[in-house]
């Protein structure tokens, strides 16, 4: 494990600190645990290579055994009422087809309300989880999996899941995709607290 410097980034406080494991049970449950152990900052970003026990919506297993995809989460301490993130999960979807729109020029859809897919295959999920004090939200804990670079998938999930290489034939810089999503996402967040 150790920290790394994302690229171009140009945030004020989503992924400056920013934590890499080459393997990990799930990037969403360190970030809980250091939670728990108030052992991290607002917008520490964690990522991993290969997650071992990673985690979807409605308990569902997330799956990450491959080193080429992306698979990160990450804090907001955002002190804001719960309302205030209604379609959160659609407006990050919104803000990672931006992403990869502006960076390759590829257009991915949008499956409500939280799934990334291209030709009814899936290609990404978003998992959002809070912590509340009553109304208000303590903390927000955003995970992201996108299958990227994978080319084999299990026959158990091949006819569900795709990735962006299998469907568009180009490799993905998951840094870069990670950073640019920071510095959108960012400012989305920012309004939402200011609002
Ligand atoms: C879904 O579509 O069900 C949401 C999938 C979310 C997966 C990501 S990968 C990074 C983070 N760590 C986890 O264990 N899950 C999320």
């Amino acid at each position: 494990m150790y920290k790394i410097v994302l690229p171009k980034l140009n945030t004020k406080w989503l992924g400056k600190e920013t934590i890499y494991y080459k393997e990990i049970d799930s990037t969403q449950k360190e970030i809980w645990r250091r939670i728990e152990n108030k052992n991290i900052d607002n917008g520490t970003l964690i990522l991993a290579d290969i997650q071992t026990d990673g985690i979807g919506t409605h308990g569902r297993k997330w799956y990450t055994s491959q080193e080429e995809n992306i698979a990160f989460s990450f804090v907001i301490y955002p002190n804001i009422q719960i309302q205030k993130i209604e379609n959160l999960t659609v407006e990050i979807a919104e803000i990672l087809l931006e992403v990869f729109q502006k960076i390759y020029s590829i257009q991915l859809a949008i499956k409500n309300p939280n799934d990334i897919i291209i030709n009814n295959k899936k290609v990404g999920g978003i998992l959002a989880e809070t912590k509340l004090r009553g109304e208000q939200i303590e903390c927000l804990v955003i995970g992201i999996g996108i299958n990227t670079n994978q080319q084999k998938f299990t026959k158990e999930i091949e006819n569900i899941a795709t990735s962006i290489k299998n469907e568009f034939h180009i490799k993905v810089d998951n840094l870069e995709v990670i950073t640019e999503f920071c510095n959108l996402f960012e400012q989305n967040m920012i309004k939402r607290m200011e609002e």
